[in-house]
């Protein structure tokens, strides 16, 4: 069983590379991808870089080049909730492309053509495993639908837009697109995301602190859920 970590930024992946025993490191498309042993299991860890694209990328490659059994998405979200605050943890039930958008052709907002689903599950178990991990380290923990888009969210009107579109708990840039890569190649993923901020574009002062607290966090219930896993 092999597991790949995906995270966007250095702040998200830096501190689980440094952990990996007996690491080997090869670049594939720009993006370095760090295999060995971390905390007793068998993985492979990378920082893909910001967007969809590149977290499609490196999803991809780790599944065909790398052997991946299940992915694991980790970082930092922005909040849509008011049942996760700075911090807590966003667990994905299932992920969307909120800017995925054929409804001028008279499909629903989100929907993926091809596959023709807006929504793709996660993994029950690996989600529930990693929740478990989160709520045993004290972390406030809630699941639900995390939106994904090549956009920063940082105004109300969108904040809502994806909100009350996809029923979301948080959003980021990356998940939904390793959730899609997965989907068509029959692999379990799960996406957890701690919130660094509240996406709306106020009292984001802190931003900077937070992400490296929240990564730091995401990062701690790895930790956990990789020592516990069987
Ligand atoms: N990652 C962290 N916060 C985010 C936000 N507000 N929008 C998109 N991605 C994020």
């Amino acid at each position: 069983m092999k597991i790949g970590i995906i995270g966007a930024m250095s702040v998200e992946t830096d501190a689980l590379k440094e952990q990996v025993k007996d690491a080997v490191s090869e670049t594939v498309s720009g993006i370095e991808f760090v295999s060995g042993k971390l905390y007793g299991k068998d993985v492979v860890v990378a920082q893909c870089g910001i967007g969809k694209v590149f977290a499609a990328i490196c999803a991809q490659t780790m599944i065909i080049r790398f052997g991946v059994d299940k992915i694991i998405n980790t970082g930092v979200a922005g909040t849509l909730s008011d049942k996760l605050g700075i911090l807590d943890i966003a667990v994905a039930t299932e992920v969307v492309q909120h800017d995925m958008d054929t409804s001028p052709l008279g499909d629903p907002v989100g929907l993926i053509s091809g596959i023709n689903i807006v929504k793709i599950p996660a993994s029950p178990s690996l989600s529930d495993e990693i929740a478990a991990a989160a709520e045993s380290i004290g972390a406030k923990c809630v699941k639900g639908v995390i939106a994904s888009g090549d956009q920063f969210i940082n105004n109300k009107k969108r904040k809502n837009f994806i909100k009350s579109s996809f029923d979301a708990i948080a959003c980021e840039m990356e998940g939904a697109a390793i959730g899609h890569v997965c989907y068509v190649n029959g692999v379990d993923f799960a996406i957890i995301r701690a919130i660094s901020d509240n996406a709306s574009g106020e009292a984001d002062i802190e931003y900077p602190e937070m992400v490296r607290k929240a990564a730091a966090q995401s990062t701690a219930i790895i930790k956990k859920l990789l020592e516990g896993k069987s």
